[in-house]
């Protein structure tokens, strides 16, 4: 019935780096998906991109001091090769900052404007008197009415997912300067979601039975149904995002939202001109035969089920073209880190950057994929990662096709013995083959990531249980005939394996081709025919090789260090710097001339420095590995240029260097000939 299948995942903030929740919520599902769906030859094109608007961005921009487009420029190339090395295989990556993008939003504002339904309304809002401005969205903090969570936004709670109007906040505060706004009136643009209820309740009821959707985001949308939809404003008083194609509007842009979800179909404009038909895009979103399928997180339900196919359905009825609407959208739930919730504010987590410095993307991503949270929250470990990855990887899938490659390289020449005739137990491998992709792909179309993952590894395992069990060792001498049998049908299962596997652990499977020396253009791979043993009799394998290298606990314990010392990378690593620089730090010599305990801190020690010229307090986190007495006389170095900070109430003036090892040991810089106190080290 579907000719071309379009998939989105959802479009990452430019306003930091991904992490670990963000694979397993939307990205690694989507990508396994996609890999599946070509691998059964489909058309399908693969649409993702950065979302660079919205509030989040501005926030971060004030902070640093620097413009809403420098941070964008920082987080999106980040973002973009991150996704490269995890494996992501998307066809276009693209930016919601792009003009290609901000017509195609405009198209739709100016449509919806000029056919009367978005509606202008005065509204109260929360105004910031102390920066003269309104608080949109994550300007404004407060507890949420739903939860009672206190660190609620305005447009949304993080913690719960209720889509709020700044106004229901509880004890709301700026962001910016943490007064209490005063609520004044503003005009904006409002989109009528509920004129769309009875035909967005009446679309997810056929689109959810047609194609199976999720549990949990079907419960989403009955709660937001029940609520009944309200109208929502989709304009905002600021100055970062898409301008208004309208005229009288320029202190105004979009709210972050109605841009961000058109995004997917301005990046998959970028996709069509890149392939030189820029009209090619229509034929995915424009037409009947597309299945649509967008991927996400939790927190983003709303967004896609309701506000999007609400914004496609008012385009549609205008007749001027016709877009498809989600068939599915598989929500996930979130990944903990550790037992805890992943937090950027609190440094909880890791970076899928940092991570990747450590192992490989494939671990990950079958270590992920194992436990995706797909029906409720799940937690990642990093002893379960281990675990996942030597237990199964390597013992498992790795174990099977390195022995079978070293058994017949010894005994056969390197070549694919032939097959004689099938004993009960070829016979039962050879019908766990055939059966194994189907089983596998129909978990896949539905959405069922974890499964159809370990029912392909499930394959893995029989086939070593064949191996142990047929004793091809013994029947060398025995029964050489049945021998061959034995490993032609183990060399065929390695075959089958790289193709199952090759959307949750591309290079593993890539790997496994190689092995099995076979040219890429020569990977007949189509899905289905992983059942059936296509490797031919005679043909010349390759080396075997350790498909999985397995993880030693020295690898966990360096990266638990790293995430612990605040993700700060050991050795040469970070980016060069010119003299210039190096010269804006002034260092100095210094004699402690007195040291004490900061009362009620275990790390940090109160200094008293001779500096020469004047005698500076400066508190440093040793006190673990000095006894304070221990310092005084001694002569050591000191940033003296550092901003004043506070730390545990005391005043602080500066740093002393000290050298930290990798096992949490300590060294106090000192100097080991006498010089003037204050001169300077350089
Ligand atoms: N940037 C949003 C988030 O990270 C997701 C946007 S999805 C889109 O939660 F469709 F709106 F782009
Ligand atoms: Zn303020």
């Amino acid at each position: 019935m579907f000719k071309r299948i379009l998939v989105t995942a959802a479009l990452p903030y430019a306003n930091g780096l991904l992490h670990l929740g963000h694979c397993a919520g939307a990205y690694l599902p989507s990508d396994i998906y996609v890999r599946y769906q070509r691998l059964k030859k489909r058309a399908v094109l693969f649409i993702c991109g950065s979302d660079e608007h919205g509030v989040a961005i501005t926030v971060t921009a004030e902070k640093e001091k620097i413009t809403p487009q420098a941070v964008v420029d920082r987080y999106h190339p980040q973002n973009k090769s991150a996704f490269e090395k995890f494996g992501m295989s998307f066809d276009n990556y693209s930016r919601t900052t792009l003009p290609i993008h901000h017509k195609t939003a405009q198209d739709f504002f100016a449509e919806f404007h000029q056919r009367g339904i978005l509606k202008e309304k005065e509204e109260q809002q929360l105004y910031c008197e102390t920066d003269k401005m309104f608080l949109a969205d994550r300007y404004v903090e407060g507890t949420c009415p739903n939860c009672k969570y206190t660190q609620a936004r305005g447009d949304q709670c993080e913690n719960c997912g209720t889509w709020l109007n700044q106004t229901e906040l509880i004890d709301p505060n700026c962001k910016i300067c943490g007064n209490t706004p005063v609520v004044k009136s503003t005009k904006h643009w409002y989109f009528p979601l509920g004129d769309f209820q009875k035909r967005l309740e009446a679309y997810i009821a056929e689109r959810s039975k047609r194609d199976g959707w999720k549990e949990n985001v079907l419960r989403y949308c009955q709660s937001w149904f029940k609520e009944g939809l309200q109208d929502r404003a989709v304009t905002r008083d600021l100055s970062w995002g898409v301008k208004l194609p309208i005229k009288g509007y320029d202190s105004k842009v979009m709210y972050v939202w109605f841009d961000a979800v058109l995004g997917y179909i301005s990046s998959t404009k970028e996709w069509a001109e890149r392939s030189g038909s820029p009209d090619k895009w229509k034929e995915y979103w424009q037409s009947p035969e597309t299945k649509y399928v967008a991927f996400i997180g939790k927190d983003n339900v709303v967004f896609h089920c309701i506000v999007f196919p609400a914004m496609l359905m008012g385009w549609n009825d205008g007749g001027k073209s016709q877009y498809v609407l989600p068939e599915n959208v598989p929500a996930n739930e979130f990944l903990n880190f550790e037992g805890q919730k992943f937090s950027k504010s609190r440094g909880w987590g890791i970076d899928l950057q940092d991570f990747l410095k450590f192992f490989p993307a494939d671990m990950l991503r079958y270590a992920l994929a194992i436990n995706l949270p797909e029906s409720r929250d799940s937690d990642f470990y990093l002893k379960d990662f281990q675990a996942r990855v030597n237990n199964e990887l390597a013992d498992i899938l790795g174990n099977f096709v390195n022995r079978t490659l070293a058994f017949t390289e010894k005994n056969f020449a390197g070549k694919v013995p032939e097959q004689g005739e099938l004993g009960k137990l070829d016979k039962e491998m050879l019908a766990a083959l055939k059966q194994t992709p189907a089983a596998v792909g129909k978990l896949y179309e539905h959405y069922r990531f974890r499964d159809g993952v370990i029912e392909a590894m499930n394959l893995a395992r029989a086939a070593n249980k064949y191996f142990n069990d047929s004793e091809p060792w013994k029947s060398i001498k025995s029964n050489p005939e049945q021998c061959a049998t034995t490993l032609n049908v183990c060399l065929q299962t390695c075959r089958a394996l790289a193709i199952l596997l090759e959307p949750v652990v591309p290079t593993i499977a890539g790997n496994i081709w190689k092995i099995l020396n076979i040219a890429p253009h020569l990977r007949d791979a189509e899905w289905e025919s992983a059942g059936e043993p296509m490797l031919k009799a005679g043909h010349a394998l390759g080396k075997p090789e350790i498909l999985v290298a397995k993880i030693e606990d020295k690898q966990i314990d360096d990266m638990v260090r790293f995430l612990e010392g605040g993700g700060q990378p050991k050795g040469n690593s970070k980016p060069m710097i010119t003299i210039d620089d190096f010269k804006k730090l002034d260092l100095r010599v210094g004699r402690v001339v007195q040291a004490e305990r900061v009362p009620k801190s275990e790390k940090l020690l109160k200094i008293q420095v001779d500096l020469g010229t004047e005698t500076r307090q400066v508190v440093a986190g040793i006190a673990k590995h000095y006894e304070p007495e221990k310092l005084i006389g001694r002569s050591i170095v000191v940033v003296a240029n550092l901003q004043p900070a506070k730390l545990m109430g005391q005043e602080s003036h500066g740093m002393l260097l000290a050298a930290n090892g990798d096992q949490g040991e300590l060294s106090v810089v000192t100097l080991l000939e006498d010089v003037p106190l204050g001169s300077v080290v350089r």
